[in-house]
């Protein structure tokens, strides 16, 4: 299985996290972009999608989404597994904590994406989040600021619940 990585990263962690992510699939091949330097066109060419973001300004996507998600549309990811990855700092943005992940979310969705790795949202502190779908988080969500101690396991966990995910998809899609 192919699978492209997408981040987008003010100050380095969800750079990070995205290495994080790579190196926790064991066995697909995996690459990873910038969503600066990125061509959607090239997103034909993969199995999976895995697409990142910090949360700036009042909950927003990191601001380098903005032109990507404006491009977006049915031909380049109608129909293609997506999987979502949001960070946030919960104890300086409670109220809007990890909530840019929702502005990829929604674009995805519109565009006839489908989503995968929805989250629980166990074990963060936070008061209000646009990332919280009912009980789930759209995506994993990571609070590199307060819990960086927490990263790596949740990676790997949730890694482990998507390969589950998508080889259940495979076998309905088959
Ligand atoms: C000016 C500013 C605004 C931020 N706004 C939010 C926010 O609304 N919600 C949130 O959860 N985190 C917010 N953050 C925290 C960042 O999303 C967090 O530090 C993240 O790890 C940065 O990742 P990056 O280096 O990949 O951009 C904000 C940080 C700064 C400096």
């Amino acid at each position: 299985m192919k699978i492209l990585i997408v981040y987008g990263s003010n100050t380095g962690n969800t750079a990070y996290v995205a290495e994080i992510i790579s190196s926790a699939f064991a066995e697909h091949e995996v690459e990873i972009r910038n969503v600066l330097s990125v061509d959607i066109e090239e997103f034909k060419q993969y199995d999976l999608l895995i697409f990142g973001t910090s949360t700036w300004g009042n909950g927003e996507a990191q601001k380098d989404w903005k032109e990507v998600l404006e491009k977006l549309d049915k031909s380049v990811i109608g129909g293609k597994l997506i999987a979502l990855f949001g960070l946030g700092d919960s104890a300086m943005f409670p109220e809007q904590f990890a909530s840019g992940v929702r502005d990829i979310y929604d674009v995805v969705i519109e565009n006839a994406g489908i989503v995968i790795g929805f989250w629980k949202n166990e074990g963060y502190n936070f008061q209000f989040s646009k990332a919280l779908l009912g009980d789930k988080f759209c995506g994993l969500i990571i609070d590199q600021d307060n819990e960086s101690n927490l990263t790596v396991q949740r990676i790997v966990d949730w890694v482990k619940m998507l390969e589950e995910e998508i080889a259940n998809h495979k076998s309905v899609n088959d």
